[in-house]
């Protein structure tokens, strides 16, 4: 059954259900490599990217041989991969972590706009999204306005949101279909 409890929990099980090729995934937002781990239980590889020396040399030290760590921002995502089926967003900042270090509009959307074309057909990206703070309220409102614009010959797109809580994170997926 699936566990309707948190955002990032019913995103692991929708993309397990149905991503069509588990070949190539891609965790956009390592942090401390919970997803990671995830897509590299469930994939044949993982490409991780986080602009936080701290998060790669910690996953590093889990020696996991099907991850490959880059230390860049996601939104150079085309200069070290080509395509993949699955690709996972966690935006926001590190738990823990230093709260001013964030994900932002700008690089999100360019990210956002450079997977959306290197994602194959029947795969999925999951993005959750964070309106508890400034920055991710106007990153939040940034990505639902470019996901409403992905055409929907080539994209179904969903968005799940918690409405009975204070500002949970809410989930969105994109599916290429074609
Ligand atoms: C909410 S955390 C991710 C949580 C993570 N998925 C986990 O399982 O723990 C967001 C992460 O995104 C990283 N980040 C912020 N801007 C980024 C960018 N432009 N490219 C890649 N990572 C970025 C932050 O350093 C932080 O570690």
């Amino acid at each position: 059954m699936i566990n309707f409890y948190k955002a990032t929990d019913l995103a692991k099980q929708i993309l397990i259900e149905n991503v069509e090729n588990k070949n190539i995934s891609v965790d956009f937002t390592l942090g401390r490599g919970n997803d990671t781990l995830f897509l590299s239980e469930n994939f044949k590889s993982v490409y991780a990217f986080d602009i936080q020396k701290e998060c790669i040399e910690d996953f590093e030290k889990r020696n996991i041989e099907n991850v490959k760590l880059i230390f860049d921002s996601h939104e150079n995502v085309d200069k070290h991969l080509q395509f993949f089926d699955c690709g996972m967003y966690n935006l926001g900042y590190l738990p823990q972590g230093n709260k001013t270090i964030t994900t932002l509009k700008t690089s999100t959307i360019t990210s956002l706009t450079k997977a959306s074309n290197m994602l194959n057909i029947g795969g999925f990206i999951s993005i959750i999204l964070y309106v508890g703070h400034d920055q991710g309220k106007e990153e939040s409102l940034a990505v639902l306005d470019f996901c409403r614009g992905l055409d929907n010959k080539n994209f179904n797109v969903a968005y799940l949101n918690f409405i009975n809580k204070n500002f949970p994170p809410s989930l969105v997926l994109i599916n290429k279909v074609r």
